[in-house]
């Protein structure tokens, strides 16, 4: 009943060029999907060239980050409107390197995920734990708060644009994915989290993907957990045979 999606963040990586040339060898080699969504997010540089040649393709368009304002003096910043105006419908916010790497914070998150909505966007919001926090015992904990601070003030009928996505930060990058047994424990505590801000049904019905080094190789054992409903893919999205064998998990 959850449509699984599949989407790459391609982080600081590729030109225009190199873009154009990922995203052609993914709509050649895609075939025919019709059980599962699959989504791109290049930097904010190849948006415009991507936003062309993804229309009317079976591979949506998204942003790493947004800003939660629509336009004035905020320099370096891209708000929902501008993301929107190339061809976006999604964009991901509080991944952890923009919590840690720039500092961002729950509220900072929040504001943009609402920006995101009010304009049309889906939002993937990334919640996940670092290696100390698991450590001392504290993942759930930490999770479960970052799931309630980004969802402040979601109404039930906004839910249905929003897709969690699950990233322990060390895993990311690591090589050292979790196991499907701890990723599917932690996937089944933030949709208890959201029976208890929301309800049972809608809880049922949304998405959390599971994302820190997904690769071809343990795509088909993660996706088979029953709460894991998609994959966040760095690394392994950035080659084209990669990720769409990772796209063809089984
Ligand atoms: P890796 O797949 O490279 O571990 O990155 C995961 C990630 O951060 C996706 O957003």
């Amino acid at each position: 009943m959850r449509t699984p999606l599949i989407a790459g963040n391609w982080k600081m990586h590729k030109t225009v060029a190199e873009s154009v040339e990922l995203v052609e060898a993914l709509l050649s080699g895609l075939g025919n999907i019709t059980d599962r969504e699959v989504l791109v997010c290049p930097p904010y540089t190849a948006l415009h060239a991507l936003g062309s040649l993804l229309q009317d393709t079976p591979i949506d368009l998204g942003a790493q980050d947004v800003f939660y304002e629509d336009q004035g003096a905020y320099t370096g910043a891209i708000s929902s409107v501008m993301l929107r105006d190339v061809g976006c419908t999604y964009t991901i916010v509080g991944h952890s390197e923009r919590r840690q790497v720039f500092g961002e914070g729950d509220e900072i998150i929040n504001r943009k995920l609402h920006a995101a909505l009010g304009h049309g966007l889906r939002v993937i919001l990334c919640v996940g734990e670092t290696k100390d926090q698991r450590d001392a015992g504290m993942a759930e904990k930490i999770v479960t708060g970052q799931v309630q601070a980004g969802l402040v003030q979601v109404t039930p009928a906004q839910l249905a644009n929003i897709v969690i996505a699950y990233e322990p930060v060390w895993a990311i990058g690591t090589g050292d994915t979790a196991t499907s047994a701890d990723a599917q424990s932690m996937h089944a505590t933030i949709r208890q989290t959201l029976t208890s801000l929301y309800d049972e049904v809608q809880a049922q019905q949304m998405r959390i993907q599971y994302g820190g080094s997904v690769k071809p190789d343990n795509v088909d054992e993660l996706m088979s957990q029953p709460d894991i409903d998609g994959a966040l893919v760095g690394g392994a999205a950035l080659k084209a045979d990669s990720f769409l064998r990772i796209v063809q998990f089984r």
